[in-house]
């Protein structure tokens, strides 16, 4: 009897949008592997029912989009810390011993992104300036702090979503007024938006740099477009600065080398790829 190939996918609701199906079909192509990565369109009803159907299926684990990230949590049998301290998952591993274990990628997306941009860069080096503090915000901060970020700020214009932060992440974080986003950019050594302000179709990021030393590494995790209002203005003071398409692409790849076997690249030709199916 011949093994079927393995199975993974991602699930959501809608799903359509998603970019991972190109960037493991892709990945699977480009290794010559056989399997099948397939994104899933699931009701909320549905969800508990789905994720004890899918291990039975011959899937191996799935990506989980929105507006999932947080309920998987609850399913799972097992949570990584990171995943636990964000509260919420992303990659959900299906055991051999019939457990779901859920993991959350997205803050080794967002700085293996950077490290591979800016090797020179380390967290250790000065202040960190968030912009946001939401889902992505809980990744981006809780990976700062453990990669010996000295001190994160945090602005956020719902002010008490950036003090909940605070009481879970403790005394390295220090919240800032929306209003003064543009002061929080003085001495720091890292910027990030983590809201969604600079997206297509979305509102604009109304931030003053005049602050901003021209030594920070300006990150955007917008990345439709690639290249962002924010990226541009921070690039033309002469910062350097990080898209957030690479933090897509990393934030995938422990899923991929777990159910697939191989631990693929992240390079020119995958972005372009991504980029030319979109
Ligand atoms: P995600 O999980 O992707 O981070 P989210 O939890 O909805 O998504 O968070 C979106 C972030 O963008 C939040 O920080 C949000 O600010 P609020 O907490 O005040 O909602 C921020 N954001 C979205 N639209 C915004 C706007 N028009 N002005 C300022 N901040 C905005």
């Amino acid at each position: 009897m011949t093994e079927s190939p393995p199975l993974a996918g991602v699930i959501g609701n809608p799903i359509s949008h998603s970019k991972s199906p190109l960037l493991f079909d892709y990945w699977l192509r480009r290794l010559d592997l056989s399997g099948h990565y397939v994104p899933m369109h699931v009701e909320r009803s549905d969800l508990k029912t789905v994720l004890e159907a899918l291990p039975k299926a011959g899937f191996r684990g799935v990506n989980v989009t929105v507006p999932f990230k947080e309920e998987v949590l609850g399913i799972a049998d097992l949570a990584t810390d990171r995943a636990a301290i964000i509260g919420a998952a992303n990659t959900l591993i299906f055991r051999a011993d019939g457990r779901i274990h859920a993991d959350n990628t997205d803050g080794y997306g967002f700085i293996e992104n950077i490290r591979n941009a800016e090797p020179e860069w380390t967290a250790v080096d000065g202040p960190s300036a968030v912009l946001g503090a939401g889902g992505a915000a809980r990744a981006v901060v809780s990976t700062l702090l453990e990669a010996g970020a000295p001190e994160v700020r945090i602005a956020n214009r719902t002010r008490a979503r950036a003090e909940r932060l605070k009481s879970d992440f403790g005394i390295r974080v220090t919240v800032w007024d929306w209003t003064q986003a543009g002061v929080m950019m003085e001495g720091a050594k890292t910027v990030i938006n983590t809201t969604s302000l600079g997206m297509v179709g979305k509102g604009p990021l109304k931030l003053s740099l005049d602050e901003l030393p021209e030594s920070a590494v300006v990150n955007d995790i917008v990345y439709a477009p690639v290249e962002t209002e924010l990226l541009k203005r921070a690039r033309s003071r002469g910062c350097r600065v990080v898209d957030g398409l690479g933090m897509l692409l990393y934030q995938a790849l422990p899923g991929f080398e777990r159910w697939f076997g191989h631990r693929p690249d992240v390079d020119d030709d995958l972005r372009n790829a991504v980029l030319a199916g979109w």
